[in-house]
């Protein structure tokens, strides 16, 4: 029987670990005929394709995530225009620069390497380490909450706000403006890989992308004349021979920063504090010694990834395991998937947080391999080290197993606790 899997659909977002072993073990490159995606399952070949990038270009990254799957410039429609003159005349900037504006995450070596080079200052690891405590405090502050018997959801009360928060502050971002800068990173997400997607942008995302870019502009240029401590500044910096961004591309990079240190990190957090409800004799084991708190992230990273996916393009036809990939395919190198391979990891569906995860693709792999990751195990470590303690006292409130309606990443939509009987 042939097998059936289509990356963007909702059908296997529930539990998706039965098809990708199906996928590994009889169909490891899969052609999906909705989506025109060939699907890679097995962790060799997933390895393979992120890390030779003369094969396989990260443009498939923004033809997929950026541009609601559309290749090529925008064919003319007056939404789009009326929001190219929009932009120019509240960012006092050309939009047709956008196009040409090179982007971290969807580029290819050498350009890559220079981007790389430059945003790579704004995420030393003395700079993420300062963080700690602040993160420390936000974890705790949301915590008590359970603690004193509040209604407790996991997702909504401590993996949403302490990632969007944190990111918000090392921008620099004013109080008075969070919970803006909240609603437009949730919009961003959902515009890229959830209901909101599509080409050319729904309309409630044309003003979003206004207010932001908007915002952003102004900053940028509060920015230029009077440096910081901030991201935004550590970007601007220019440093002896070295190269710097345009501000066409920061703006950029900071909605990267928003789809890609958000949503992920609260995933992160849910699909640990979940796995550890339904593997009581785990989390018991982590709650009587915390210092395994970083080998929960990690085994939380390789069991259920929550970046599922991610795109390539075929530059030219690639044979795979005896089947074509033609040029110009767009290939879905699948992590989740990897992660549960038998020939990488021993009984790969059981989550063990003693064993060895070295090697997962959880963050990706290769020159793409996440810049934020530092600070992602710094705030799911911090946040974790909070809840495991009140975990253990508590249940699940609903049988609700709900996820994300998004084909990028995976995490409970929400996760209320009640305290044990
Ligand atoms: C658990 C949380 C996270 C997960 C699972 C995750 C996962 C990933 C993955 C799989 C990639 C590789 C993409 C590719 O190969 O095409 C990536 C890249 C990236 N991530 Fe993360 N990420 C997380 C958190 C963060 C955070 C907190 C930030 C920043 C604040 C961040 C920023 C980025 C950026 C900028 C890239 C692009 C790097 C490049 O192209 O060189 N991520 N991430």
């Amino acid at each position: 029987m042939p097998i059936e899997y289509e990356p963007f659909s909702a059908r296997w977002r529930g539990d998706p670990y039965p098809a990708y072993r199906e996928l590994r073990d009889r169909a490891p490159v899969h052609f999906a005929p909705e989506s025109g995606c060939w699907c890679i399952s097995r962790y060799e070949d997933v390895l393979h394709v992120v890390n030779h990038p003369e094969d396989f270009s990260s443009r498939a990254m923004f033809t997929v995530l950026m541009n609601g799957g559309h290749d090529g410039p925008p064919p003319f429609s007056w939404r789009m225009t009326s929001f190219l003159v929009r932009f120019a005349l509240r960012t006092r900037m050309n939009p047709l620069g956008f196009p040409k504006a090179r982007n971290l995450i969807a580029s290819d070596p050498p350009v890559h390497g220079t981007l790389r080079g430059i945003v790579n200052r704004g995420f030393t690891p003395r700079r993420i380490q300062a963080w700690e405590p602040r993160i420390r405090a936000l974890a705790h502050e949301s915590v008590a909450r359970l603690a004193s018997g509040e209604p407790f959801d996991v997702v909504r009360d401590l993996a949403i706000p302490l990632p969007v928060t944190i990111i918000a502050e090392m921008l620099g971002v004013e109080r008075e403006r969070l919970a803006d800068f909240k609603r437009w990173s949730d919009v961003i997400i959902s515009a890229m890989t959830g209901p909101l997607r599509g080409f050319p942008p729904h309309p409630h995302v044309i003003e979003v992308f206004l207010e932001l870019d908007t915002y952003l502009a102004r900053v940028i240029r509060r920015r230029r004349r009077a440096p910081s401590d901030d991201l935004v500044s550590a970007l601007l910096a220019e440093e002896p021979g070295g190269q710097k961004l345009s501000t066409m591309e920061i703006m950029q990079f900071v909605m990267l920063l928003l789809v890609a240190g958000n949503e992920t990190t609260t995933n992160l957090i849910g699909n640990a504090a979940s796995a550890l409800l339904d593997h009581p004799a785990e989390l018991e084991r982590v709650a009587q010694d915390l210092s395994l708190v970083p080998d929960l992230v990690e085994e939380t990273l390789r069991y259920d990834a929550p970046v599922q996916i991610v795109f390539r393009t075929a530059l030219r036809e690639v044979v795979l395991r005896d089947v074509v990939i033609p040029e110009g395919a767009t290939v879905a190198a699948m992590l989740g998937a990897a992660n549960r391979d038998e020939r990488r990891f021993p009984e790969p569906d059981r989550f063990d947080v003693g064993r060895d995860t070295r090697g997962h693709l959880g963050f990706g792999f290769g020159q793409h391999f996440c810049l934020g990751a530092s600070l992602a195990r710094l705030e799911a470590r911090v946040a974790l080290e909070a809840l495991v303690p009140h975990l253990r006292h508590a249940r699940r409130a609903s049988p609700d197993r709900s996820v994300l309606d998004s084909f990028l990443v995976r995490g409970p939509s929400r996760l209320e606790l009640r305290p044990a009987a």
